[in-house]
């Protein structure tokens, strides 16, 4: 029963999903906000649903280096990480349509952050320190995080970051709810920011539905 509602859903959507598509044109859609905002989690399932490639910056740049992300920082230093991605996230947004999931420090770089504005439409994923910290301490890959107190560096990296991952033309709370919610608000934010017609969401469960009588 729970599968056909979802199927339902997402059939009630296809509209505005094609809407999207064709108002993205030649951009991407791309994925900003701090470690543990959900952006390749919550970006696989965009991706999905809006039936677009999706890319990982952080694995195209590991892949282009040949090595772990921790392992450039360690054998290289992040200057360099930062070179590499800058050039990698150059080099993928010549590819669009597609949703493309960039690494927390990439919107702090100008020129990326120029060249998201003219190739892509921007969302950032807001989490607050609570959630963010939740996701992050599953995992011990992140090299700004190794080794030091994990909290204390994000709640500077809020204040650092925070102001500039504002000026993304979309942004969405990223809650400690499931994925699918999220992904939906995301939808409903492209949807207005492109002008698309179709109804969101939810103004669609707002609709009255038929009532049995007597009731
Ligand atoms: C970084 C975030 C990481 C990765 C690198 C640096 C950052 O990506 O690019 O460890 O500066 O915030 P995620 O945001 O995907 O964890």
């Amino acid at each position: 029963m729970a599968s056909i509602l979802a199927e339902q859903k997402k059939d009630d959507r296809k509209e505005l999903l094609a809407e999207i598509r064709a108002g993205l044109g030649n951009r991407s859609i791309v994925l900003i906000g701090l470690m543990g905002a959900g952006k390749t989690a919550l970006g696989r399932r965009l991706a999905a649903r809006l039936d677009l490639p999706f890319v990982d910056a952080d694995s195209e740049i590991e892949d282009a280096a040949g090595a772990t992300i921790s392992e450039i920082f360690t054998e290289h230093g992040e200057r360099y990480f930062r070179q590499g991605e800058r050039k990698v996230i150059a080099r993928l947004l010549q590819e669009a349509p597609q949703v493309l999931s960039t690494g927390g420090g990439a919107y702090m770089d100008e020129e990326t952050r120029a060249n998201i504005k003219a190739r892509g439409v921007s969302v950032w994923l807001k989490a607050d320190l609570r959630v963010l910290m939740k996701r992050v301490g599953r995992r011990d890959h992140r090299p700004l995080l190794a080794g030091v107190d994990p909290g204390a560096v994000m709640r500077k990296l809020i204040e650092a970051r925070y102001p500039v991952y504002a000026e993304a033309d979309i942004t969405v709370e990223s809650r400690d709810v499931p994925h699918e919610l999220i992904v939906d608000a995301v939808i409903d934010a492209l949807g207005a920011k492109l002008g698309c017609k179709a109804k969101p969401a939810a103004q669609k469960a707002a609709k009255p539905g038929r009532r049995k009588k007597g009731r």
